[in-house]
């Protein structure tokens, strides 16, 4: 739709708002001048009903469940790519050729390694550090050995930043779990694939040979493609709104990780698998008191890895990974009794009208961290995996913001409500 305009009538006077085009979908209001022109500004608690930016990046159709990454479905891209491809896609707009596909993975490989003056940085945490915590500080950490990469207006020194990121987190994830577990650091192995070498680095013991198990790596590789972006979410918000202060890639980036371990974000693949064990190991709980607290209203429970801001429709990703669960489960041949108490608990949600009618569905975060789990990951490292997956997503994402020239720093107005102008009270009169 384009060409569209939409009147605000405010106390008999109307106000001709312009409207933002869109290739396809939402189409914006743009109330730019709002506030100038009426006195008046907008009040949207969540942004739910506010776009923020344009972008190129990633459709969304909420309504009918469908997600396309630079005009190619998800599923498309989950059949038929490995993760590096896609991350290509994203970063750069378009699906590479072979060649250009080479030299990616060949420029990603050249950076895997830490340096090793931030081995002592791992030391320095808790043995019971969440790896959230150790992933977003070590990416904070990271960016004092690049401060000479630090300008987002350097085109060249953005894309070293990028390739760096996307090198090192594996291995900064993998190093966080080592930690947590007491056993040696492994270091990245350029001759295997980007997903291999980071289940290398995750599962390998200096003292034997490990070779890493192909079909976990196949499972590894969809998984990560199915959190490579998603619109505007928390967590990208997070990354654009951070960079809008030009701050830098790294720093950027570490936002928007915390903004993702929270558990109505990212978090809630760990926050699942725990609800299903609780459902599993306590006698008192089953499937449906579990629907039941969700639905009252006086209890905060709620049915995690249900729901999503933008989907009121099956979230593509969770059908994909709800056939991928069966598969994954079958062929590393683990019986995962969580993956048929999540089973029951859908059925039940998906008949109950507390459920329907707000057309509550499994979001990606439902199976996930159950294919994480058969894979061999334990459930602190969910969120971890989610980050790795999303990382491409957010550099795209700020890299498109300064491409496109939004250089205006994201400042939202308030709607203040707290008391009137008063007298100040001297301390000895309070
Ligand atoms: N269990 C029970 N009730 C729910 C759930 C749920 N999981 N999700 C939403 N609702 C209810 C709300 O109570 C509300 O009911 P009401 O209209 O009677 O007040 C209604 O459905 C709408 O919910 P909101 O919270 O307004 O929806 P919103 O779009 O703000 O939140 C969110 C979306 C945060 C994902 C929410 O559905 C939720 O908390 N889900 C559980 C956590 C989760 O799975 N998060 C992962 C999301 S996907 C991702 O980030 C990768």
């Amino acid at each position: 739709m384009t060409d569209a305009t939409a009147k605000l009538r405010i106390a008999d006077k109307d106000h001709e708002l312009s409207t933002v085009p869109s290739t396809i979908g939402d189409v914006g209001l743009d109330i730019g001048a709002l506030r100038s022109d009426t006195g008046f500004v907008t009040f949207d608690p969540g942004y739910a009903n506010t776009a923020s930016t344009e972008s190129n990046i990633t459709y969304i159709d909420g309504g009918n469940g469908t997600l396309w990454h630079r005009g190619y479905k998800i599923e498309d891209l989950a059949e038929n790519c490995g993760f590096l491809e896609v991350a290509y896609l994203l970063l750069f707009g378009e699906l590479p050729d072979q060649d250009a596909l080479d030299a990616w993975r060949a420029k990603v490989r050249q950076h895997t390694l830490l340096n090793e003056e931030l081995k002592r940085f791992f030391d320095a945490f808790p043995r019971s550090a969440h790896p959230m915590a150790i992933l977003s500080s070590a990416t904070n950490a990271i960016s004092t050995f690049y401060e000479a990469y630090y300008n987002p207006k350097d085109p060249d020194a953005v894309r070293e930043s990028a390739t760096r990121l996307i090198a090192k987190m594996p291995t900064v994830a993998a190093w966080a779990y080592k930690k947590s577990i007491g056993q040696p650091y492994i270091y990245p192995r350029n001759d295997l694939s980007y997903v291999e070498n980071f289940l290398h680095m995750m599962f390998a013991l200096p003292v034997e040979d490990s070779p890493v198990d192909k079909v976990v790596a196949q499972a590894l590789n969809v998984l990560l493609i199915l959190h490579a972006d998603h619109g505007q979410n928390c967590s990208t918000a997070t990354v654009r709104f951070v960079g809008s202060s030009q701050a830098n890639l790294f720093a950027s980036v570490a936002a928007g990780m915390n903004a993702l371990w929270g558990p109505l974000h990212g978090g809630a693949n760990q926050e699942v698998v725990e609800m299903l064990h609780a459902i599993h190991v306590d006698p008192d709980m089953t499937v449906e008191k579990a629907v039941s607290r969700a639905k009252d209203k006086n209890d905060p429970y709620r049915l995690m890895g249900f729901g999503h801001r933008i989907y009121r429709n099956y979230d593509p990703r969770a059908k994909i990974l709800k056939r991928f669960a069966d598969d994954v489960l079958g062929t590393v041949s683990r019986d995962d009794p969580l993956l048929e108490i999540a089973n029951h608990l859908e059925k039940v949600a998906l008949e109950d009208d507390y459920f329907v009618s707000r057309k509550l569905y499994p979001n990606v975060d439902f199976y996930s961290g159950l294919i994480f789990r058969a894979l061999g990951f334990p459930t602190r490292m969910f969120t971890v995996l989610f980050a790795i997956g999303r990382l491409p997503g957010w550099i795209a994402n700020w890299m498109e913001m300064h491409e496109h020239g939004d250089n205006k720093i994201a400042r939202p107005r308030q709607i203040y409500t707290g008391e009137a102008l008063r007298d100040f009270v001297p301390i000895a009169e309070r």
